[in-house]
Parts: C-alpha cells; sequence; structure tokens
C-alpha cells in the first residue's frame, strides 16, 4: 500500500504532468502492489479523480484530513460531503502537521477517526515521535499513548497506521530499516492487543521516503507500504517507488 500525500501542493498543470510521467513509468498499472491512493488537496478531489478514470488506473482517492462531528467547523470538510462527490477510500488522520499547527489531540483525532468508520472511510491514523523523545527512548511510550485513541473500538481490516517519526518527515533523515521494523512490529501488537476484534493493522512508514530508499523499508517484514509525501510530487518518481514494491514479493 502506498499512498501520495500532496499536503498543501499542486496545480492544474503540475495534475496533467504528473499522470503523464506517471504513466510513462509505472509498470503494470501497479497492479501487485495493493492500494495505490494519492490525498491530493481537496479543491484538486475533481482533476485527480478524472485523470484516475481517464487513464483507467488503479489509483484510490485519499483525503489529507476529515471535519470531527461537530459541523460547526469553517473551513472543514465532513464525511458526508467526501462520500457524497466520490467514493473516497481513505482519510489521512492525525498528521503530525496538524497535530502541531492545529493542535489537535488524541480526542480530536479519535473523533474523526469516528467519523472515518461510520461512513466506510479507511483511516490512516499517523503516529510517531519527535527527535527529542526518540533521543530519550521514548518512542514507543509515545506511540503507545497515540495509538490508545484505537482502545476498545471495533476497527475494520483496512484501518491503517502510519508510522512517521517527526523528525524524519521532509528532512531527508529517516531511521534505519531495522528499527523502522521493530516499531511496526510494536503497533501491531499494541492494536491487535487493545482492539474489541483484535484486529491487526497495517503499518506504512513515512518520513524522506524516496526512490533510493524504499527498497530498504520494503524488505522489511512488518512494512506493508509507505506514506509519500515529497517525492509523492513527481509522478516518475512515486512511480518508481510503486514498481519497487511491486517487485519485492514479501
Ligand atoms: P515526506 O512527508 O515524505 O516529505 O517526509 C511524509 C508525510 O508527511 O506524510
Amino acid at each position: 500500500m502506498i499512498i501520495a500525500n500532496w499536503k498543501c501542493n499542486g496545480n492544474k498543470t503540475m495534475i496533467k504532468d504528473w499522470f503523464i510521467s506517471y504513466l510513462n513509468k509505472i509498470k503494470n498499472n501497479g497492479i501487485d502492489v495493493g492500494t495505490v491512493g494519492i490525498a491530493p488537496p481537496s479543491i484538486f478531489f475533481n482533476e485527480v479523480f478524472n485523470q484516475i478514470k481517464k487513464n483507467n488506473l488503479d489509483i484510490l482517492t485519499c483525503t489529507q484530513d476529515i471535519a470531527g462531528s461537530s459541523r460547526k467547523c469553517t473551513g472543514a470538510i465532513s464525511s458526508e460531503m467526501l462520500q457524497k462527490i466520490h467514493a473516497f477510500s481513505f482519510c489521512i488522520v492525525g498528521h503530525s502537521e496538524r497535530r502541531t499547527l492545529y493542535n489537535e489531540d488524541n480526542n480530536i483525532i479519535q473523533d474523526k477517526i469516528f467519523e472515518c468508520l461510520k461512513s466506510d472511510i479507511n483511516p490512516i491514523l499517523c503516529v510517531g515521535e519527535t527527535e527529542e523523545e526518540n533521543k530519550l527512548g521514548k518512542t514507543e511510550e509515545i506511540i503507545q499513548d497515540q495509538l490508545s485513541i484505537l482502545n476498545n473500538l471495533d476497527i475494520t481490516d483496512k484501518t491503517t497506521i502510519a508510522y512517521e517519526p517527526i523528525w524524519a518527515i521532509g528532512t531527508g533523515k529517516t531511521p534505519v530499516p531495522t528499527k523502522v521494523n521493530q516499531i511496526h512490529k510494536f503497533i501491531k501488537d499494541v492494536v491487535q492487543s487493545n482492539s474489541i476484534n483484535q484486529q491487526k493493522p497495517k503499518v506504512l512508514y513515512g518520513g524522506s521516503v524516496t526512490e533510493k530508499n524504499a527498497e530498504s523499508f520494503f524488505r522489511s517484514e512488518h512494512v506493508d507500504g509507505a506514506l509519500i509525501g515529497g517525492a509523492s510530487l513527481s509522478g516518475a518518481i512515486f512511480a518508481e517507488i510503486v514498481n519497487i514494491k511491486n517487485e519485492i514479493k514479501i
């Protein structure tokens, strides 16, 4: 499963070019990799959706955020609206940029997870530690707290976690793949033992993933894919990463 998180980037020309270069590079329509998704800024949902349809691509549209249960929320987009425009499959929830810039805490994020689950939109819950927490050896403690959002929830088999160490996002720094693998196993164990239905989630790695380092993550047993920011803004590079995942059959 590979998801492009375009964040606050894109315009109509970029989107047209993105799909041309993606099509030039992608092998087999990315068919074996499982889910491939793009989370564009909401204002470009239509452009992206039309390109996917026109080119007959196996790419899902995702959202970068969703409104919580309150509809008194200027600027937000609700689950009902998302369902009415297109069938949105996945929604990124609790990205560290939203935790920091919009003060989203566990309560707010949990409310959004509920909104996703009640609307058949599969949440991708982002978790991860700061550099300081990492240095203090607090990574697992922090992640366990962030995952407590899912405690006693009946999550779906498509509920996904993205492990995104904050210090790795957009910095070019990454944890070593063995460490990532260890944290992913930890996440799977915690969610499995705390959810009502003992569901083991898929866990994506996010944070400075590129076509150069993707293979090292994808070869790890517990890494089920990637959430990609900067490198996903190029259709060619994103296709290369999808091709790499396709070629590794684990
Ligand atoms: P990055 O962003 O790939 O640019 O580090 C990842 C993310 O924030 O989801």
